[in-house]
């Protein structure tokens, strides 16, 4: 016969084991769970056309480490096009990975280097024969994620390769974007290569507009030098309307320079300097520049900068004139 306390003691061992087994099961049946409902909800969300927020819940329920761009389904050559690294891009692409691959939302693996910077990963992508041209589906380019990241390096390359400097009306402009994150470089290139300083973008108005909102004053002098109309803004508000506004004296003085109309009415019938802060410096000189009669030599300038025309300013240059007036002439 058994000993009653012995057996008692085996029992609850035994109880107790199980009990561990049970709560190790229902965990793990918990954590079953969780997962099957992440997955059908990410689906759920993928179905319903909800990109967005399908990428974020795979991105943290997956928990990489894509800070950037949580879309689900980059390949390993985004992968490697977004960190810059160029081995293994060229081992990728020589593998016979497709240089085209799309994620969800269209983004190639040009995208992705153009975002990052990376000029060699691009070049590389662009010779394994990328287009340049792609376009995800909100529209953004290659070269358009250059103009963000600021690589003069990367806007060349693409424009150098046929990239179109300009998007289409209501894309994301490159012009806009360069000017307002203040990228002269980029600006520069997209000039160069033939984007149209004045296009307008109905919710943006026109590049100088921008660069007048962000008070970025070598960009907006550029801008001006290629010819952009000083006058055209956001519909009836000019640009001076926008520097006047902002306080910013040093590019309320360029665009007068150029010739701004000081008396434009905005929408409001109100012209620059009544939306000038008041008795702020750029009100100050609002009020003496209307009081002056302008200089004949800018007057000048204007007129002939004006019957020269847009197209022709860089003629400027082989005009048989001495330096100086050539140079003034430019803005130079
Ligand atoms: C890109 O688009 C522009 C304008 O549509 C076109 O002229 C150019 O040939 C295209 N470039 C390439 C490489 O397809």
């Amino acid at each position: 016969m058994s000993d009653p306390t012995q057996e008692l003691s085996n029992k609850s061992f035994v109880a107790r084991l199980s009990s561990v087994y049970l709560s190790i099961l229902a965990l793990f049946c918990f954590k079953l769970f969780v997962k099957i409902s992440l997955n059908l909800l990410t689906y759920f969300y993928i179905v319903r056309g909800n990109r967005k927020e399908a990428a974020r819940i795979s991105a943290e329920f997956y928990d990489h480490d894509r800070k950037h761009r949580p879309w689900a389904d980059r390949s390993p050559l985004h992968d490697a096009a977004g960190q810059g690294r160029l081995l293994a891009l060229k081992t990728l692409i020589s593998q016979g990975h497709g240089v085209n691959v799309l994620t969800i939302d269209s983004a190639t693996p040009l995208h992705e280097a153009c975002d990052g910077g990376h000029a060699a990963c691009a070049e590389a992508l662009i010779d394994a024969g990328a287009d340049v041209n792609a376009s995800t589906i909100d529209g953004f380019t290659p070269l358009f994620n250059a103009c963000t990241a600021g690589s003069v390096a990367c806007a060349k390359i693409l424009l150098e390769n046929g990239a179109k400097p300009q998007s289409l009306v209501y894309h994301p402009s490159p012009i806009h974007e360069a000017t307002r994150k203040g990228h002269y470089g980029c600006v520069e290139a997209l000039v160069t290569w033939g984007a149209d300083v004045d296009t307008d973008i109905p919710h943006l108005g026109t590049a100088l507009y921008t660069a007048c909102v962000c008070q970025e004053l070598p960009c907006a002098r550029k801008l001006l030098r290629e010819g952009a109309s000083v006058q055209k803004g956001k519909s009836l508000e000019s640009p001076l309307h926008a520097a006047a506004e902002r306080d910013c004296a040093a590019v309320v003085k360029l665009l007068l320079d150029f010739g701004a109309d000081i008396n434009a009415r905005n929408k409001e019938l109100r012209r620059p300097v009544d939306v000038a802060p008041a008795s702020s410096p750029t009100e100050a000189f609002l009020l003496i520049y209307e009081a002056r009669p302008r200089r004949l030599s800018q007057l000048c300038r204007q007129s002939i900068r004006s019957s020269v025309g847009r197209d022709r300013l860089h003629l400027f240059s082989r005009l048989p004139l001495p330096d100086r007036l050539r140079n003034y002439l430019r803005h130079k």
